[in-house]
């Protein structure tokens, strides 16, 4: 009897969350396409969780058949070429709706309270990532894959005095191994499942108070209406929308963002040309690569993703919406292309003056923070946020 009456609360308790998640929660009726972010988000994470499974049951983590068995999937696998491109692709799209998704908020200072915690767990959710994305990279056991791999890991050698020691440890050996292509895929395969459950509670804090909305007015104070059927339908469309990018990609330039370097079997005696990572690093990795002191170039690059994490400490206006500010807005703009160019830069080969426009564009990136974000929020505070 008590297994039928606490799975029958269990039930109820799933729907009545459900229900009060995707159907009557009271949305503020003027919120723009870029609150569809959020929603992209989720499901390009529930495509990139789907497309994985698939893969891991025909990979073999192994460095002598990891090639071998990619391209069995590719070639002898019914639809196996699919899954793998909704797979490669998916990240790309993913990174894309995310960085969108952050954009909204950095433009709308959705990082204040009283949803900082909020921006908190994006931030996590986005460094994790980061680092499931590099780790998928590695499991083709490519050149690109190898190489990457061995620049990656090369960076806890900066640790002091036990740096080496570090690197060897990750490793799993004295150099990059089977070891370390097993432990590279067992992460790359559970770290998916902790962004999941980050974005639960991502959504479910968001849900304690409620979404903000492009006028940045209190919501109280505006219409609300239920999220079913208005956002569902609207979400909907924007997935149709994201969907068409999505599917030329896979159907008709599935190797458009991926490097051919990457069909050459992974081999330590052959150092590629050029190494460069997928496009989603590129404006870290032109941030890293522009200084050219290893030690500060790490720093600078951490620093600049980390920088997110103090935004909510560093904007003290009162209005965090940059719609009402000519020159916050304009600097933000100014900001998304640096942030654009240094991607762009992280793709050339660093020589004069690549890695000099570099370094001007990565310590642009950190007054952004670290100077013009304060000041003009302290001003406007002082002079203009009082009078509205
Ligand atoms: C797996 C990745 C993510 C998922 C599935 C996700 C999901 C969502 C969803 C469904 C919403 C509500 C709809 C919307 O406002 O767009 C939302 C809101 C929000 N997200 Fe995310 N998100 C993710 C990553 C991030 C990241 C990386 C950040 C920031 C660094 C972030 C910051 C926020 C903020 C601040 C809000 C509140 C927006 C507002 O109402 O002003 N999220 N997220």
């Amino acid at each position: 009897m008590y297994p039928f009456v606490s799975n029958l609360l269990l039930v109820n308790f799933a729907y009545s969350k459900l229900y009060s998640y995707l159907v009557k929660y009271p949305t503020p009726s003027n919120i723009s396409i870029f609150w569809n972010f959020g929603f992209l988000s989720a499901f390009f994470l529930g495509v990139q969780i789907v497309t994985g499974f698939v893969l891991t049951m025909f990979y073999t983590p192994h460095v002598d058949y990891a090639f071998d068995s990619i391209q069995h999937v590719m070639r002898d696998v019914n639809y196996g070429w699919l899954i793998r491109y909704l797979h490669s692709n998916g990240a790309s799209l993913f990174f894309a709706v995310v960085y969108i998704h952050i954009l909204r908020g950095l433009y709308y200072g959705s990082y204040s309270h009283p949803r900082t915690v909020v921006w908190f767990t994006g931030v996590i959710i986005y460094i994790l990532m980061m680092g499931t994305a590099f780790l998928g990279y590695v499991l083709p056991w490519g050149q690109m894959s190898y190489w990457a791999a061995t620049v990656i890991t090369n960076f806890v050698t900066v640790v002091p005095v036990v740096g080496k020691d570090l690197l060897y440890w990750i490793w799993g050996g004295y150099s990059i191994n089977n070891a370390t292509l097993n432990r590279f895929y067992s992460l790359h395969f559970i770290l998916p499942f902790v962004i999941a459950v980050l974005s639960l509670y991502h959504l479910y804090i968001l849900h304690q108070t409620g979404s903000s909305n492009p006028l940045g007015i209190k919501a109280k104070r505006l219409e609300k209406i239920p999220f079913y059927p208005y956002f569902v339908i609207k979400d909907l469309l924007g997935l149709l929308v994201v969907l068409i990018p999505y599917s030329l990609l896979v159907f008709f330039y599935p190797e458009m963002l991926g490097h051919s370097d990457n069909y050459i079997k992974a081999n330590p005696l052959v150092t590629p040309p050029h190494i460069v990572p997928e496009w989603y690093f590129l404006p870290l990795y032109g941030i890293l690569r522009s200084i050219l002191d290893k030690t500060y170039g790490l720093v600078v690059m951490f620093v600049s993703m980390l920088c997110l994490f103090t935004l909510p400490y560093l904007d003290k206006s009162y209005i965090k919406n940059k719609t009402y500010k000519p020159l916050q807005r304009k600097l933000f703009w100014f900001f998304v292309l640096n942030f654009l160019y240094l991607g762009y830069l992280g793709s050339q080969t660093p020589t004069y003056p690549i890695i000099e426009i570099g370094l001007v564009c990565a310590h642009f990136h950190l007054l952004y923070f670290f100077l013009l974000i304060p000041v003009l929020s302290l001003v406007d505070r002082i002079f203009v946020d009082k009078r509205s």
